[in-house]
Parts: structure tokens; sequence; C-alpha cells
């Protein structure tokens, strides 16, 4: 079974933790995201996934290759220039001979794809679109469907007046590779304003498969810090790498934790990580690779990326730290804060309330203090 994974976007809203890693390859728990989407699909059955990228190409060849390592066949396609949802899987056609499935790349999902396999088929469908409930469809694109499910109407960012379910495509889609017949090629063409409203006037079958799966949009910052909670704390379907040491703990390598810290799972925590004397990390945490957790230091909620190093004293709650950032002795970092990459922040700095602080930054002792 084959796959299209769109991966294009800036990850604007993610900045600064997307200033020098493109999101697909943001980690997610300890992987690039991508990494755990690709295997997520591997084991419900995809073989070969074309990754249709808009940029950066050869950084995705560089961390995934061929696909082997993952245990699937990848193809890396960068476009000529961008094309669109509908465009880029067009782009890539000459690889598809069957049905298909496609997928918007910035999505974290536990959807069962052969349930929906089984539904597409049951249905004869060309075309079928999973949705989810959400709150506030407006972001999304609205799905209206027929009491046997067929899709009656799609209308991409909906006004609120416009709202009549609260249903909406949740970015995962099967379709008949016959249907890229009404992509016109080599230009930009979206699904969902543009092949969708199409097939609904051709009478082309297109259904809706509803479902409660988990479902996330990745790309916001708060929505990340979520992800990793909802992922640790079990509400989403999901296999660690590492093994469990103690209750809801995972290590990913050798660690060297103290014997007097006081660890409270859900944790993951990444291969040569330190923690020091009498240091508190309560989750739901992940801590990347080679970070070291001075004496004394408290965190709660938070995700590091690899190579941060946190000073003693220092106090961090629902905040993330990209990679290799240095944290002076009793900072204190929550609320929300991002800290980017290659940080130095002097001792008892206070940043709270969502500030993002960029790469490469340096604050002297209590430049932003108590
Ligand atoms: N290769 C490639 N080329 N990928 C693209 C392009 C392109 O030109 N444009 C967008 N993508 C990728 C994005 O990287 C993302 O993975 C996916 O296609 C969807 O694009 P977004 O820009 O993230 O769209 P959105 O979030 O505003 O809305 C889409 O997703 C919602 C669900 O999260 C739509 O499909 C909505 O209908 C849907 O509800
Ligand atoms: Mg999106």
């Amino acid at each position: 079974m084959k796959a299209v994974i769109l991966v294009g976007g800036l990850g604007t809203r993610l900045r600064p933790l997307t200033c020098n890693t493109p999101k697909p390859m943001i980690p997610l728990v300890n992987q690039p995201f991508i990494e755990s989407m690709l295997l997520r699909l591997r084991d419900q059955g995809i073989d070969e996934v074309v990754l249709a990228v808009q940029y950066l190409a050869e950084r995705f060849v560089a961390a995934l290759g061929d696909g082997s390592r993952l245990g699937l066949k990848l193809h890396i396609i960068e476009e000529p220039e961008p094309r669109g949802t509908a465009g880029a899987v067009k782009n890539v056609e000459h690889l598809l001979d069957d049905t298909t499935f496609v997928f918007n790349g910035d999505v974290m999902t536990d959807l069962d794809l052969q349930a929906m396999l089984a539904y597409h088929r049951e249905k004869q469908s060309k075309v079928t679109i999973s949705l989810t409930p959400v709150d506030d469809p407006t972001q999304f694109g609205l799905v209206e469907m027929e009491k046997d499910n067929r899709v009656h109407r799609f209308l991409e960012k909906p006004r609120a007046e416009d709202i009549t379910t609260n249903l909406i495509n949740a970015g995962t889609y099967i379709i008949e590779p016959e249907m890229l017949r009404y992509v016109p090629p080599n230009q930009f063409y979206m699904f969902e304003r543009g092949l969708f409203p199409v097939v609904l006037q051709t009478g082309d079958s297109m259904f809706g498969f509803p479902s409660r799966a988990y479902w996330t949009d990745i790309g916001k910052p708060q929505t990340y810090l979520d992800v990793h909670h909802d992922i640790l704390i079990g509400k989403v379907r999901y296999s660690f790498r590492g093994t469990q040491i103690a209750d809801r703990i995972w290590l990913e390598g050798d660690a060297d934790i103290h014997p007097t810290a006081q660890m409270v799972g859900p944790l993951v925590i990444g291969h040569g990580v330190t923690i020091g004397r009498g240091a508190r990390v309560i989750g739901p945490t992940v801590i990347g690779n080679g970070c070291h957790i001075g004496a004394e230091a408290a965190l709660e909620g938070v995700v590091l990326w690899d190579g941060n190093q946190i000073g003693e004293g220092a106090t961090l709650r629902n905040c993330v730290l990209g990679r290799n950032n240095q944290i002076g002795a009793k900072t204190l970092i929550t609320d929300g804060a991002i800290i980017s990459d290659g940080c130095s922040l002097g001792a008892e700095n206070r940043l709270e309330r969502g500030i993002r602080i960029w790469p490469g930054t340096s604050l002297g002792e209590q430049a932003i203090s108590f």
C-alpha cells in the first residue's frame, strides 16, 4: 500500500523552534516528527511512501535516506515550486498506480488506517476524507454529508456564519489515482479549494469517514506541548522507544541519575542524560539526549531537545527548549515559554507567559529579573 505525505509550509507559527529545523523534523518525544509518522504508517500496513516536499529535500534525504532504516520504501520528491496540496500529489503521479493514502504532514493522529481503507472499499468511494469533530471549524475545511456519509459540501476555512457542522477535514485521504485526471499538471492546485469542489460537481463518489481517533494539528506552540503531554499520559496510542525502568519512566540509553533525584513519571529520558543531586523531574516531561540537569533543579511538564545544560536550582515548567541551551542557576522558565537553540541565559532570569527567545540569544544574570 502506498501513501503520499504532504510536507510543505514554513512552520512560521512554531517559530522560533522552526528557525533551524524544518517543521516535520522537529522532535516528537525525542524523534523527528516525520520519522514517528512513517513508523506509524509502516505499522499500519503502508510499505511505500512518497514525501512531497516543497524545499530542503536534502535535509530529508540526509535524515531518512531511502527509508530502509525505518522498514519501508521512501521517495523524497521536491517540487520545482509550491504546487499546492493536490498539485503536489499530481507531481508524483508517476509513482502511484493504485488506491493511495494522502496525509497532511502536520497532523498527529492514531486513526485506524485499515478501517478507513475497508470503508473506502465498501463504499466504492473514489475519494474518502477522514473527519474529526472540532470546537471551532473556522481554521479548517468544513465537510457536510448526506445520511449515507456521501460528501455534499466542502468549505475551506468557513466563516462563522457558514458553520453547519463541527466535522472537519482531518487531513487523511484515500484517493483512486484516476481522480488525478481532474488536477491540472504543473501548476498550483489544492484539494480543498480545487479537486474536492470539482469532484462534487462531476458526481464521482466522495465519502467522509468520521472518527473519534486522537487528532491534533502539531503546528502551534501550545498544541506542540499538549501533544507531548497527551502521548505521555497515554491519551493517544503511541509506542515509546527505550526501556521502561520504573512506573511510566522510559530510558532511551545510558543515563546518570543521582540517587537523591526525585523522578515522577510519565518521563522519557534520552541517551547520555545526567540528573544532579536533589533535582526533581516531574512528568509529563521529555528530556533529550545529552542534557544535564543541575542539582536541585525542578522540571515539570517540559520538553527539552538535545544538549541542554540546566543550572543548579533552575525551575522549568510547561515550556519547550530547543537544542544546546545553557540555562543559568535559579532561572525560572514557565507558562509556555519557548527557548530556541544555542541560547545562553544567565542566572536568576525569569521567563514567562509564552515568551519566545530566538536562536543564539545571550542574557546576562538577572537581565529579566524577579
Ligand atoms: N508538498 C507540498 N506542497 N505540501 C504542501 C503544499 C505545497 O504546495 N501546501 C501545503 N502543503 C502541506 C502542508 O505542509 C501540510 O502538511 C498540508 O499540506 C496542509 O497544508 P496546511 O497549510 O497545513 O493547511 P491548513 O492546516 O491550513 O489546512 C489543511 O489541514 C486541515 C487539517 O489540519 C486543510 O486540508 C484543511 O481542510 C484541514 O481541515
Ligand atoms: Mg496545517
